[in-house]
């Protein structure tokens, strides 16, 4: 009999109660530290104080707004996204998937409305932009389109790193936009280099085409940046934005450049949620903390320690792990047995990590993670190696 939560995932038998921090209790009183912050949501932790401050003051004012009226919550939001980023404008969502859907609109619209059409939009192998049509679409992985066609037209995807194919398809005249995560998360945890980032913009500057970043997973203070593009020293067209800004509450955004969002006039877009005033209190708060430079050189120190601390473990096993990649507090251990074993292995240790393609670990601890807590979560996972390590023997 089918369950009465549609079994699209194959769920651990972990159930929690309570977070604090970088901790989460579970029903049966086990404390884990979470090094997966719900994929990269929880970026201050769990139940961080101004947070819970935020949510609750503006409970007790008003929950929701139609944007047909002024939302206050929203517009101080998107102020802030305006003074802190490359971008005029935003529009918000409920997620990163739809946060996708909006920036394929408005890159087909920008150049609609310019002439000539330009459709197609290039991706990149291992890319994840979110479920809908649209966003599978982009991916083109077959575990994700298998049985779901007809699929949205109009994308390319090409392989990693392969740039005569790249500078090909970026001269078709058909070609629109380049849609990338400066670092690919579901992918495997794989940086794009700074260079290449560079040379994206500069093809994209080259033949009209907008440079759209996908920074749902690696924005938010995620790489020790705001955003992962600065580390670059250049700015996109459109910016995908979710995960992180909500700390927890379901909140996503796209913001814009004025040349590129200019198309997108009244009755283009809408959403009843989108911007809705208790996402946006938090959304707010998230952004006033983590945009402070002193916050954003913690994520820097802190990922330094974390990430010299697992070079010490994948030298500590080398049967368990191959190596470690990444960026800041976005973090790969690609291993040599199968992930799901280490995941598994880290309930055992009480430690919450995720799986990512390329058979890698992927750990997003809170950005509040304290030193601590690194120690705690490096000497779990060295349980964890070491209890796989002796079943292999
Ligand atoms: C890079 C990236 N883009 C888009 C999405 C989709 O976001 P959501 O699950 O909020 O729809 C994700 C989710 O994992 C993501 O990592």
């Amino acid at each position: 009999m089918i369950p009465s939560i549609l079994p699209t995932y194959s769920r651990a038998p972990l159930s929690f109660e309570t977070g604090a921090g970088s901790w989460l209790t579970a029903t049966d009183g086990r404390r884990f530290l979470d090094l997966g912050a719900g994929i990269a949501v929880n970026a201050l932790g769990h139940a961080h104080p101004a947070l819970v401050e935020a949510l609750t003051e503006q409970a007790g004012k008003i929950w929701h707004l139609s944007n047909l009226y002024d939302i206050p919550q929203q517009q101080r939001l998107a102020d802030l996204l305006v003074e802190h980023t490359f971008a005029d404008t935003c529009f918000f969502t409920n997620s990163g998937t739809e946060a996708c859907e909006l920036a394929v609109k408005m890159a087909r619209r920008y150049h609609y409305a310019k002439g000539p059409d330009r459709p197609r939009i290039l991706t990149f192998d291992g890319c994840f932009h979110g479920r809908s049509s649209a966003a599978i679409a982009a991916s083109g992985a077959p575990k994700m389109v298998e049985g779901f066609g007809p699929l949205l037209p109009g994308f390319t995807r090409l392989p990693w790193g392969d740039h005569e194919a790249l500078r090909a398809a970026a001269a078709e005249p058909d070609v629109g936009a380049i849609l990338v995560e400066p670092v690919q998360g579901e992918g495997g945890i794989r940086p794009l280099p700074d260079a290449c980032l560079k040379g994206l913009r500069d093809l994209c500057d080259e033949h009209g085409l907008l440079l759209i970043l996908d920074e749902v997973q690696c924005g938010m203070g995620r790489t020790g940046r705001l955003f992962a593009h600065e580390w670059a020293g250049i700015a996109p067209d459109i910016m995908m934005i979710a995960k992180g800004i909500g700390g927890g509450f379901p909140l996503g955004a796209v913001v814009a450049t004025e040349e590129a969002a200019a198309p997108m006039t009244a009755g283009t877009h809408g959403s009843t949620y989108g911007g809705n005033p208790l996402a946006c209190a938090v959304g707010a708060r998230v952004m006033e903390i983590v945009s402070d430079p002193a916050f954003l050189d913690e994520v820097n120190r802190k990922a330094g320690l974390l990430r010299q601390r697992l070079e010490g473990l994948v030298a500590a096993h080398p049967q368990v792990f191959e190596e470690v990649r990444g960026a800041g507090l976005m973090l790969g251990l690609k291993c040599r047995v199968p992930n799901a074993e280490v995941v598994k292995a880290g309930y055992d240790a009480e430690i919450l990590t995720v799986a990512a393609a390329d058979n890698v670990l992927r750990l997003l601890p809170p950005l509040t993670i304290t030193d601590d807590e690194i120690a705690e979560a490096t000497a779990r996972l060295d349980r964890a190696a070491a209890a796989l390590a002796g079943s292999a023997a």
